[in-house]
């Protein structure tokens, strides 16, 4: 179509020939734009979550460039914009509390701006969803284009991965295993290029799940960030998103039911983070797609796991790409999937994957050979978690999968840090950890503590995993066997906050099941006296968050953000 005669969104701003036009071309001009720039071509803004607290997406200025170059050659017209960017290392407590005011900022910035379509850029695990959340909530044509993961870290004649090498160095450093300086040095070895988390931890995921979704050119998930592919992908989606705006193609056409089922099925297959599932409701949620807790164990549960890469497995994503990425896998997936799903470049997801090459059976395997069968989260009920929990069986120890144990319960993440490594805490290997009041209300923020340490005198014995449970995250880098998102969480008056030390506990994943062994009688006592603790805050944003903040059985997203408002601003510029 002819931008001369589609009459864009943007052209409320520039086409007009009076006092608001004026003021929208000619302060625009300050920065040097010739007068043809406003002549109905389509404006794209250039949504780029980088900053210097976010190292994982330290390279999105010049992946913007390219983007910008992209929109230039097909004849738009690229106007970049800063977001708050999330960096998942830095930020205290928790980015978590802060996924939903990026979003927020991300919709109201799109929706007040003279855009006719967004290139979101993201990276670090929670400027992915942030940013699809609030392009959801405003439906513009959208497309992703994702930092890429870091090289893979390289230690004295070895690969360690992001995160998952972390947990398991620390824990030699806190037994004497290694020296202080084998620690700072694996630290540089690590992190060693521009990019996100290189294994399959949140930020790998989240780019698979846009992929997945078909929200990005195909094959973008796993290129590295330093590849040079990754900046051509930029260039050749700032082209696309241009024709996405002559075609009209919005995010809710690609953002379709059948489309977060072909995520939930294909995060499975690649040994996805168990934050996946907090994302991906809250999204569902923006587009008014009634997507339940209980979906993702239906849909994933029974999937096989493909890939071999760090936590559930060996390699990283660097040797993910060179075997074939995201697109091999999909094509081993193709039969279970609803392959007539729309992607961003206009063909479905069958069409862009079904001549997928893989090159490296060891890294992603076939769909008859699976590296383990069934692997996918699992949904845990039972009166400990009445309206869900989950587990990620492929990063947990089988033999614990069903498991019966003494609860030692931690009443806040204060109190464990107190008291896991006293000599006379009464734990065996055999006993269930149970950390309360870590939940999204009760942190705030429903911190990546799930998977926190065991006792370091059990450590010491050699003992690598005990079942742990929680109404918080866990790291999408972090493996164990873990129960996480406990719903209702303690701080909101669940069950959990109901345990108490030498309470019975079963656990029996194949069953999906979770039972506190206590009566009725003696829970309804407990709960009689239960009081719930002081909040945190009585003003700013957390007061906001903790009032507005729902459980994470439905994504941990507000209450008066789930939904969409649409593109539409009531009055012009004043
Ligand atoms: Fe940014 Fe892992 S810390 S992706």
């Amino acid at each position: 179509m002819d931008h001369k005669t589609f009459k864009l969104r943007s052209q409320e701003w520039f086409g007009r020939f009076d006092t608001l036009g004026f003021t929208h071309r000619s302060w625009l001009k300050n920065q040097g734009y010739p007068d043809d720039l406003f002549d109905g071509r389509p404006v794209i803004g250039i949504c780029n979550t980088w900053s210097e607290l976010t190292p994982c997406n330290g390279h999105f200025r010049v992946l913007a460039e390219f983007v910008r170059r992209g929109v230039y050659e097909a004849g738009g017209l690229p106007l970049e914009f800063p977001v708050m960017s999330l960096g998942e290392v830095l930020m205290r407590p928790t980015t978590m509390l802060f996924r939903n005011l990026a979003s927020m900022e991300v919709e109201e910035v799109i929706r007040a701006n003279p855009l006719d379509g967004v290139v979101l850029l993201t990276g670090c695990d929670k400027t992915t969803p942030s940013c699809v959340m609030g392009a959801a909530s405003v439906d513009l044509p959208t497309l992703v284009v994702n930092g890429g993961p870091m090289l893979n870290g390289k230690y004295r004649g070895h690969d360690i991965g992001s995160g998952t090498d972390v947990w398991r160095l620390s824990d030699d450093l806190r037994v004497g295993a290694i020296t202080l300086d084998d620690y700072l040095d694996a630290e540089s070895c690590m992190s060693r290029s521009d990019g996100h988390c290189m294994t399959m931890g949140t930020a790998s995921t989240m780019a698979c799940m846009v992929e997945a979704l078909g929200l990005t050119l195909p094959g973008a998930a796993a290129i590295p960030a330093s590849d040079s592919r990754r900046r051509k992908l930029a260039q050749l989606s700032g082209r696309r998103i241009v024709e996405m705006v002559k075609e009209d193609l919005r995010l809710s056409q690609i953002l379709t039911r059948p489309a977060l089922e072909n995520a939930i099925k294909i995060n499975a297959a690649v040994g996805g983070s168990s934050n996946f599932v907090l994302h991906l409701l809250a999204i569902a949620g923006r587009l008014g797609i009634d997507l339940t807790l209980d979906d993702f164990d239906r849909l994933g549960s029974h999937m096989p796991l493909l890939v071999n890469l760090m936590p559930s497995g060996e390699f990283l994503m660097e040797d993910f790409y060179y075997a074939g990425g995201l697109p091999a896998v999909i094509r081993e997936l193709n039969d279970h999937l609803h392959g007539d799903a729309l992607t961003v470049n206009g063909q479905s997801l069958r069409q862009n994957t079904e001549n997928a090459p893989n090159y490296n059976r060891d890294v992603i395997a076939s769909i008859d050979q699976p590296f383990q069968q069934e692997v996918g989260l699992t949904v845990l009920h039972g009166n400990l978690c009445e309206n869900g929990a989950i587990i990620k069986p492929s990063a947990a120890t089988p033999a614990l999968l069903k498991h019966r144990g003494r609860a030692v319960v931690f009443s806040d993440y204060e109190d464990y840090e107190a008291r896991i490594d006293l000599p006379d805490l009464e734990v065996d290997e055999n006993c269930i950890l149970v950390l309360q009041n870590v939940g999204p209300k009760g942190y705030p923020g429903m911190p990546e503590v799930g998977n926190f340490h065991l006792p370091k005198k059990l450590l010491e014995q050699g003992v690598t995993d005990m079942i742990r449970i929680s109404d918080a995250r866990m790291s999408g880098t972090a493996f164990g066997t873990v129960i996480l998102h406990v719903a209702p969480e303690a701080a909101v008056g669940g069950t959990l906050a109901l345990v108490i030390d030498g309470d019975m506990i079963e656990l029996d994943v194949s069953d999906r099941r979770l039972h506190l062994d206590v009566s009725g009688s003696e829970l309804a006592r407990r709960r009689e006296n239960w009081q719930p603790r002081p909040t945190h805050s009585e003003r700013g944003y957390v007061s906001l968050f903790l009032k507005h903040v729902q459980q994470a059985d439905t994504g941990v997203d507000f209450d008066f953000l789930v939904g969409k408002s649409g593109a539409d601003v009531a009055h012009g510029n004043h």
